[in-house]
This record gives C-alpha cells, structure tokens and sequence, in this order.
C-alpha cells in the first residue's frame, strides 16, 4: 500500500487525529462522559488517508469501524489520551483534536461501587490538562489544529482560543443548534488561522472533513 500515500495534497505527511468523547471514571461501574459521537474525528481519519497521509487515530470511546489504513488507538480517559498523544506526537506532521474531552475528572475513583447514602452528595472534580495546548507547546511540534465547541459569539471564542493555545488553525463548531455538530451527520463549521477564515456550508461530515484537509494542506 506504498503507492497510497505516495500522491494527494497531504503524500507522505503524517497525521495524529484524537477523536470521540473521553469517559472518566467515577467507580468500577460509573463514569462521567459526553455525546460525542466521534464521527468528525474518524471523517477526518479517512480524508486525511484519502490525502495521501499515513493516520493515526486516537480514540475515546465510540461505536464507529475504524477507517481503512487507519491506525487506532483506543483510550477512556483525557489522562489516557495525553499520554498516548505525547507517545506519538513526535512522529507526526499535523496534529489534529477533534475528541471531545472531558473538561474534569472526578478527584477521586472509589475503588468499590460508591453506595446511596444521603438525599443530596456533590463531587469533587479537578481539571483535567489540556492536551491540544501540550502538544503545541511542545518544541519542534506539529501543525496544530483545534475545534472550537461554542454556543454565543462562536467566531470571537474561537479566535481567542486559537490564540490562548497558540493553535495553527481552529475550527469552529456552533453547538447551539442540535442539527449540526456534536452527536449528528451534519456540520457547519468556520476554518480560522491567523491571517483569515473560511466558512464551509452545511454539509455531512465527510464533505467538511476533505474541505478542512484541503485547508490544512494549503496552509500549512
Ligand atoms: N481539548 C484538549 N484537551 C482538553 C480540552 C480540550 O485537547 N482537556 C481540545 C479539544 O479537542 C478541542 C479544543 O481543545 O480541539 C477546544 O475544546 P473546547 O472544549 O472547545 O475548549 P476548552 O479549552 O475546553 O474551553 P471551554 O470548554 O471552557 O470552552
Ligand atoms: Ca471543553
């Protein structure tokens, strides 16, 4: 399978996707986690395949068949995904994070299911790190491309947080509207990079995904 990814507007670059939701664990039986599909993530895996790279996908869980020439990762947790980006980030060209990441974990993991006590509890959560900005902090990193998951002033949230992760490119993801984004076959996103933006009209998730491969491609 040389000739693969011997041609397209990504031939021999190579290309780590995160994907999906992450799961943190509360107890052997519980844990906190989100409706991400990982459809995005794995539409990018195959566009970018279809561009001539060799992809690396690492993925939370989702019920998705890995692409064709895909190499996968399965982890659970944001800890989980870090290690394993940090794991192959240095042989990659372009990273790009697409997972849905837990914002916090449950401070502890009991390790026996927690028993019903009182009528009201609360949880305590710590800040799980931020993988995306790791990796393009990291020295002599890849091409970093970020999501941006926003409900009000999408495109100004999103800029300033391409600038706040001294991101390469953000795409921007308006999650206010059910019909497109998180857990749907639709999107519409806006491509934001430091000279400029494109916005790329509703269509299924494929379509978007060899639309931001180009873009990737073209100003990298
Ligand atoms: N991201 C990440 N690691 C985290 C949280 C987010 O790599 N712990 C990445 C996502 O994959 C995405 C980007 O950061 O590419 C933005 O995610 P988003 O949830 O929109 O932003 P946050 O920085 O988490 O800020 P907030 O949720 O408060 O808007
Ligand atoms: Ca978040």
């Amino acid at each position: 399978a040389a000739s693969l990814f011997s041609s397209g507007l990504l031939a021999g670059k190579r290309v780590l996707i995160t994907a999906g939701p992450t799961r943190e664990a509360l107890d052997p039986v519980r844990y906190i986690s989100n409706h991400s599909s990982g459809r995005m993530g794995y539409a990018l895996a195959t566009a970018a395949v279809d561009a001539g790279a060799r992809t690396t996908l690492v993925s939370g869980p989702v019920n998705l068949p890995v692409p064709e020439h895909v190499q996968c990762h399965r982890v659970e947790s944001a800890l989980e995904m870090l290690e394993k980006c940090q794991q192959l980030v240095a042989d990659c060209d372009i990273f790009i994070a697409c997972a849905a990441v837990a914002d916090y974990r449950p401070a502890q993991v009991q390790p026996q299911k927690i028993k019903k006590g009182d009528d009201t509890t609360t949880l305590e959560l710590v800040k799980n790190p931020d993988i995306v900005s790791t990796v393009a902090a990291s020295e002599n990193g890849p091409f970093t491309v970020g999501f941006a998951a926003e409900t009000r002033d999408v495109l100004h949230y999103a800029r300033s947080k391409m600038q706040r992760k001294s991101l390469d490119m953000i795409i921007a993801n308006d999650v206010s509207d059910s019909s497109i984004g998180f857990n749907s076959a639709e999107n519409e996103v806006t491509v934001l990079w430091p000279g400029g933006e494109q916005t790329l009209a509703r269509a299924n998730k494929a379509a978007i995904a060899r639309q931001i491969v180009e873009l990737i491609a073209n100003h990298r």
